[in-house]
């Protein structure tokens, strides 16, 4: 996010780098249940980010020193591969994805029904295979859909995604260009059925306006995000419904 760059982020037609319009988001596709040894799990693309799902649980949860004896925790650990990025990144843990897991984590803490499972885990590990900006809104998205392909108790599912301002105008989604060179990022995470904001961060700087601008089209982004969410789930239940079908006959 350094401001400062002679690249054109926006054009004087108001096309980005990639063709889209301010209020565009990129081209999404939400699979649920791609994975047969994870209790749930999910693949999602958001222009270039290529993420992938898988949720665990709820079991005993380890170390032992960790259980809550009135709740289940969410364990998340989210991992940006080696070969996600174009330069080589170093391998394993860093602060960058310690936040972004606790981050997740938190989130998600807001929906799953966790006092259901006492001293249990439920463990979720995002992997990102290919990053272009926005990977923590993308792990989210799909973390949500891979805990409901596991069949955990949720309130409701969690769509995220960004806005920001770049080159001056007030964008949705930032791709890597425009988080890199441009002025503001703004990842938002919501709970559709009550509007609920369960992360928001904010890097740069806008206007108030400007922000509210962001987040009118940022919340109504995110609901169609969770109507892709939703069709991602029902595709599997009817997916997994045909598959008994064929085994009772
Ligand atoms: O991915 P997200 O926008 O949630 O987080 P970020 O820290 O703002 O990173 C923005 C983007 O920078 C990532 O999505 C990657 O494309 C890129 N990045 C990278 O190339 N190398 C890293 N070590 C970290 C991030």
């Amino acid at each position: 996010m350094s401001g400062h760059t002679d690249m054109t982020l926006v054009n004087d037609e108001g096309i980005r780098i990639d063709g889209r319009r301010c209020d565009e988001k990129r081209p999404i596709k939400i699979e649920a249940g791609v994975l047969k040894n994870a209790d749930g799990s999910c693949y999602l693309e958001i222009g270039k980010n290529k993420v992938l799902c898988a949720v665990y649980g709820p079991r005993e949860c380890r170390p032992r020193h960790l259980q809550d004896p009135t709740k289940a925790i969410i364990q998340c650990k989210y991992n940006m591969e080696t070969y996600s990025v174009s330069d080589r990144k170093r391998p394993g843990t860093d602060r960058r994805s310690v936040e972004i897991s606790k981050l997740i984590s938190e989130a998600l803490s807001n929906v799953v029904q966790v006092e259901l499972f006492p001293r249990a885990s439920i463990d979720v590990y995002i992997e990102i295979l290919q990053a272009n900006a926005g990977t923590r809104c993308a792990g989210l998205t799909a973390a949500s859909v891979a805990l409901a392909d596991a069949g955990i108790p949720m309130r409701d599912l969690i769509p995220a995604i960004a806005c920001g301002k770049a080159d001056n105008h007030v964008v949705l989604d930032l791709n890597k260009e425009e988080d890199n060179f441009g002025q503001a990022d703004v990842p938002l995470a919501i709970v559709p059925s009550t509007d609920e904001i369960v992360l928001l961060q904010m890097d740069g700087n806008m206007t108030r306006e400007e922000l509210d601008h962001g987040l009118d089209m940022a919340f109504g982004a995110a609901h169609e995000v969770y109507d892709m969410q939703k069709a991602a789930l029902k595709k599997r239940y009817s997916e997994i419904e045909k598959k008994e079908g064929a085994t009772d006959e």
